[in-house]
């Protein structure tokens, strides 16, 4: 199998950019530089720390992830930002207070030199969110052109050579994609004409791709899973992938529902309730805002547990998802699942999950990852949606007509592949091993 031209990435600095500099942008910048210092270790960042068969078993052959694919080496990374608070890296850490001060303390200089630049925003996308940040502009295409300046600016001040995109904004209101999204002129034609369906995340969204950078999205709000920003990346020759970062419950059920299924156990009763306290709770705690999050979310076990093939395993599954603000928990979230079982005969089991789970602290690395991974798809020539890259999202951007696929072990594998691949190797089967010789064949 041939490698595919993977563009070197130690010819230049890789600057990450997140619209919203918030819990999970903050921890993620903190974090990286805490590594880079030799103050923590990356986990949770397959990047950093997984390895990787390639060939066959017998020849154990093992490398990190890291040593098999080219990846933007962390010393390389440079940050931006956008927010609608003008509070640099360390003190939106400092208020979203998901690192204690001992560990911020420690890269404190680096995080105040980040500043976010003025937000392309408007309320009647996040509800409770006001900040002076703002930029202002005759309608949401000067905004984007203003969004494309800034990438820019900010690639020349910090000397990138590329750059990628992870939206870390709020969750913005649910939207349906409109006439305006349909194609590359209809969407530009909207921002002209400010059309409602159009929100920020959209703008960041196709600036990214009008300047030739990767796009993520880690939010559940439609952002570049629309056929006008499918088609702009294809052309373009952008990578984009999407959306809603798996942590917390989500990668809870995505580990959990495979296993029932795999035994053939059935289901009928799925609740999942959470208490949190941080920003991202109080926007969620808006109905339009849990809108976009609870389709995301519900969507995860159907498409898993496939009930119209296993109609008397998972036909008369109640799944229910819940998100409750409750300020005294900040970022240390709890959530509960109550799993209504069923095995031989129909014996009714139960399962009781209760996950003390820090978001922030389960989303930062998956917020390294997708920019190198996005930035070595790019400079391997892959272009458009990243399906390999579902491992990472609730709601993960498929193609039209693809079914998304939400078992996390599945995912993993496609992952790995697709990395073999990228680096010149056969994917791995699993198969091969029935073909090795046995130890004891003379
Ligand atoms: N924490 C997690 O584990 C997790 C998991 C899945 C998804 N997410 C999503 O990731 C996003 C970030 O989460 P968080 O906990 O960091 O939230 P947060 O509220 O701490 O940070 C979001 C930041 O985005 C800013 N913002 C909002 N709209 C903006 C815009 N148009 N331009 C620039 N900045 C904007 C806000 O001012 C805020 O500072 C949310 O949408 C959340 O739903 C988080």
């Amino acid at each position: 199998m041939s490698a595919f031209a993977t563009t070197p990435a130690d010819s230049g600095k890789l600057l990450v950019l997140t619209p919203g500099l918030g819990a999970v942008s903050t921890t993620f910048m903190a974090g990286v530089e805490a590594v880079r210092r030799g103050l923590a270790a990356p986990i949770g960042s397959l990047s950093q720390m997984q390895t990787i068969r390639i060939g066959p078993r017998s020849e154990g052959r093992n490398p990190f992830i890291r040593d098999l694919v080219d990846l933007a080496p962390l010393e390389s990374i440079e940050f931006g930002a956008w927010d609608v608070f003008p509070d640099n890296a360390y003190e939106a850490a400092v208020r979203a207070k998901v690192l204690r001060a001992e560990h911020l303390e420690g890269v404190k200089d680096y995080l105040s030199t980040i500043k976010p630049m003025p937000a392309a925003f408007e309320q009647k996308y996040v509800k409770r969110l006001d900040g002076p940040n703002v930029k202002k502009a005759a309608n949401k295409f000067e905004l984007a052109e203003l969004l494309r300046a800034d990438i820019r600016n900010r690639m020349a001040e910090a000397g990138a050579s590329r750059a990628v995109m992870v939206w870390c904004g709020s969750t913005e209101v649910y939207l349906e994609p409109a006439p305006c999204h349909d194609t590359i002129d209809a969407f530009r034609r909207g921002m002209k004409e400010n059309d409602d369906a159009i929100s920020p995340s959209q703008l960041y969204a196709y600036a990214a791709i009008m300047e030739g950078v990767p796009y993520a999205n880690g939010a559940p709000n439609l952002s570049a899973d629309v056929p006008a920003l499918e088609q702009l990346a294809l052309e373009n020759g952008v990578p984009i992938a999407g959306k809603d970062f798996k942590t917390g419950q989500t990668l809870m059920k995505t580990i959990l529902a495979p296993g029932m299924k795999a035994r053939m156990l059935g289901i009928n009763g799925w609740f999942s309730t959470n208490i949190l306290g941080n920003r991202d709770g109080e926007i969620l705690d808006d109905e339009a805002s849990f809108r976009a999050k609870e389709v995301t979310k519900s969507a995860v076990l159907d498409t898993m547990l496939q009930p119209e093939i296993y109609p008397e395993l998972y036909g008369n599954l109640y799944h229910k998802v819940r998100i409750n603000y409750y300020p005294p928990r900040g970022d240390e979230k709890e959530g509960w699942d109550n799993i209504d079982i069923f095995g031989w005969m129909g014996y009714a089991m139960q399962i009781k999950v209760d996950f003390l789970c820090r978001d922030s602290i389960l989303a930062a690395p998956i917020v390294l990852d997708l920019a190198l991974f996005l930035d070595l798809a790019s400079r391997s020539g892959r272009s458009g949606i990243q399906e390999w890259l579902s491992f990472y999202f609730k709601g993960p951007h498929v193609g039209a007509g693809h079914v998304q696929e939400h078992d996390l072990f599945i995912q993993h594998f496609r992952l790995k592949n697709t990395l073999r691949v990228i680096a010149g190797h056969e994917p791995v089967t699993h198969l091969s091993e029935n073909y090795e010789p046995h130890h004891d064949t003379p």
